[in-house]
């Protein structure tokens, strides 16, 4: 018997495919409105077809999360017609393993997972506190940790480098985006803790997605033997993380990390360097910085 959700209003970035598009149809089947967000035309309208024959309380919104002013169009077409937001979910991700830059000259990577999450957040404030208690749900993820780094980084935060356009590796800026997501998701609790506002992170564990699409060849013909050798989760498991954290009150998921997988899911410690307050206050100054460049003020 799925938690009534019905009074809900939600978001779900990336809801065109893999964990995002499981809390979407999860949210859909709880009654929640769900607004659907992707940016690819044919996937994002199967997808809102497919979630819409559950549910008629479901919205697609195009945009790119890699565009400022997308974001904002995105932002405003969810302001004209709402007046709160219950949960918003951002689940959106690229995984393009070279450097590349945005529309608006940011690196792709940094963008699309971390700083485009960050816009959206905080374009998403007023109506959050409208909702109150409401939540931010991030994914995140395990390889944030130093244990799985690239080469030896001992702090993943380059705060003099943080898109890589001094010297670029794969590894160490998937890793970084990854770890600025969850000190983005700590330094928010504290933030917005006196509104009720919650802000939780997870890694929802190994879930069979569509995640190695954009893997180069090698890559993509591992991925789908990984799948095979590794105790992997299906969509459905792997989103159900997320509507936990989604049913639980926000005093026991706020500034928290969890841990998904076939066991279910549990609260867990980050990396050291993620609980520093000091890089996570500077790190949101300096994302504040480069979008107030873009004339894009949070
Ligand atoms: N799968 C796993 O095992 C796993 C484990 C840990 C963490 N994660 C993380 O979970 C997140 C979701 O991954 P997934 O496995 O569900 O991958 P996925 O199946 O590839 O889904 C990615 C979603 O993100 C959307 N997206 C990407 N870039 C976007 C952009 N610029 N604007 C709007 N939407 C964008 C995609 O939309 P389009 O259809 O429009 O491209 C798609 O809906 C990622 O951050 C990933 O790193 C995944």
């Amino acid at each position: 018997m799925f938690k009534n959700m019905e009074n809900k209003i939600c978001i779900v970035t990336g809801s065109s495919s893999g964990i995002g598009k499981g809390v979407a149809k999860a949210m859909a089947q709880r009654g929640a409105k769900v607004i659907m967000v992707s940016r690819d035309k044919t996937r994002g309208k199967e997808s809102f077809k497919e979630i819409s024959a559950i549910s008629n309380n479901v919205e697609w919104i195009p945009a790119d999360l890699c565009s400022v002013e997308s974001i904002h169009k995105l932002v405003l077409s969810f302001k004209s017609k709402y007046s709160k937001l219950d949960i918003l979910f951002n689940c959106a991700g690229d995984k393009i393993m070279k450097k590349y830059y945005t529309i608006d000259g940011f690196d792709g990577l940094f963008f699309s997972n971390y700083l485009g999450h960050f816009l959206l957040t905080n374009l998403l404030f007023e109506h959050l506190k409208n909702a109150t208690p409401s939540k931010v749900i991030t994914i995140s993820g395990r390889g944030h940790k130093p244990s799985l780094t690239e080469g030896n980084f001992k702090s993943a935060i380059d705060l003099n480098d943080l898109q890589g356009n001094i010297h670029f590796s794969y590894g160490k800026y998937a890793k970084q985006a990854t770890l600025a997501k969850i000190m983005f998701t700590y330094e928010l609790s504290r933030r917005w803790k006196s509104y009720d506002i919650a802000s939780t992170t997870l890694c929802p564990g190994l879930t069979h997605t569509n995640q190695g699409e954009y893997f180069p060849l090698p890559l993509k013909i591992l991925v789908p033997l990984f799948y095979i050798f590794k105790e992997t989760q299906t969509i459905e498991e792997g989103a159900a993380h997320l509507i936990n954290l989604a049913e639980k009150s926000n005093n026991e998921i706020n500034g928290k990390y969890f841990e998904g997988g076939k066991k279910g899911l549990f609260e867990a410690n980050s990396s050291e360097e993620s609980y520093d307050d000091s890089v996570a206050k500077k790190l949101w100054e300096e994302s504040k910085k480069l979008l107030d460049h873009q004339n894009s003020s949070v």
